[in-house]
């Protein structure tokens, strides 16, 4: 185990509240057929009434947390990646930061819609190159289902709710049970495209006290368009990093990609010539989780025993802004 930034410890949650594609088809003008044919969805969790964000993410940070030994306390830095905080402010961070029950950190929250988790351990990377004992928490939390819209089926079918959450630090534990080193990372996004998928109720068009607040305030897509642009954008930044890295897709054990829809996954896979039985896929169980989505697939083959220690991982991720990116991991 050599000296560079590394995933110490990983965990995940996923409420506990399934919507079936069957339940959907009670109150939306959708079927099971169309949403399988189209994306791959069975079925979606969604958080609790009351349930926020930062409950999510302190699940998955306790679990991340004991999977490396470690309490929150020994923490120096806290980034939660989210869409969907529990308000403008407090930063959701700062009230996780509370319940984990410690005090003094370096916490505030990283919206880069769902490329969120690749941002946030970009910005763990520099954290650790800052301070030599670092220890930083990257945690992935969404509540997609409290932005949807259930009158729009072309969007309400897709999304779901769930947190991930990392350890990183700079050098191997001693006897740790996870341990990744973080090769490399790439980040992208373009502007020119933040209209075909957006998320209202910001200074743009802030909600009006007595005004009742309208669709602008909920998801809002333009799913084909977003569709081509997608597989493009992580073919190619996919990869941009495995050739920095003198990689080919057989140096590749597993690829996790942004979970939005089976079918833009499978088309990216494909052409990066990486087989499905490579593919860790959850958009099934799921379906798009945001920012947690490539956290919660990690952390589910690393417990399952999928990936082992010696396995290198590809993530790629994409979402609204547009943004997009790839990393790799290192077992
Ligand atoms: O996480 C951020 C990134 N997000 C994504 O990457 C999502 C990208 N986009 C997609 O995954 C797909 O574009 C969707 C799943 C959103 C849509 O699939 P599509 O194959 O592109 O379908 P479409 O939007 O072209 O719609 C085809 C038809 C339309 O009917 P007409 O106009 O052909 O009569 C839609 O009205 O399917 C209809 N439709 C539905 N029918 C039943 C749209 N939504 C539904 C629905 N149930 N839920």
């Amino acid at each position: 185990m050599t000296k560079a930034p590394r995933i110490l410890g990983i965990g995940h949650y996923v409420p506990e509240k399934v919507l079936t594609n069957a339940d959907l088809e009670k109150f939306v003008d959708t079927s099971d057929e169309w949403i399988t044919s189209r994306t791959g969805i069975k079925e979606r969790r969604v958080a609790a009434e009351g349930e926020a964000v930062s409950d999510m993410a302190l699940v998955a940070s306790r679990r991340a947390l004991e999977s490396a030994g470690m309490t929150a306390d020994d923490l120096t830095h806290i980034i939660l990646c989210t869409l969907t905080p529990d308000f403008f402010c407090p930063p959701a961070a700062c009230i996780l930061e509370e319940k984990l029950g410690v005090r003094g950190k370096a916490a505030f929250d990283l919206n880069a819609a769902c490329s969120g988790f690749v941002n946030g351990i970009e910005t763990g990377r520099a954290f650790l190159s800052l301070h030599e004992d670092a220890k930083v928490l990257v945690v992935a939390a969404e509540s997609l289902t409290s932005r949807t819209n259930w009158k729009d089926r072309t969007t309400c079918v897709l999304f779901g709710d769930g947190a991930g959450a990392v350890i990183l630090g700079n050098a191997p534990l001693e006897g740790a049970k996870h341990d990744a080193a973080i090769q490399d990372v790439e980040l992208k996004s373009d502007g020119a495209f933040g209209h075909l998928l957006t998320v209202g109720g910001g200074s743009a068009a802030p909600a009006k006290l007595g005004e009742i607040v309208d669709e602008r305030h909920f998801i809002q897509m333009n799913g084909p368009e977003v569709f081509k642009v997608a597989v493009r954008s992580m073919e190619s930044v996919c990869r941009e990093v495995l050739e920095r890295n003198s990689l080919t897709a057989d140096d590749i054990d597993f690829f996790i990609p942004h979970q939005a829809n089976y079918r833009i996954l499978d088309a990216v896979a494909r052409k990066l010539g990486l087989p499905a039985e490579k593919v860790c896929v959850t958009v099934d169980r799921y379906g798009n989780s945001s920012a947690s989505s490539i956290i919660i697939a990690l952390s589910e083959a690393v417990h399952d025993g999928r990936i082992k220690p010696g396995c290198r991982v590809l993530l790629g991720v994409f979402g609204g802004g547009f943004t997009w990116g790839s990393a790799i991991l290192q077992f």
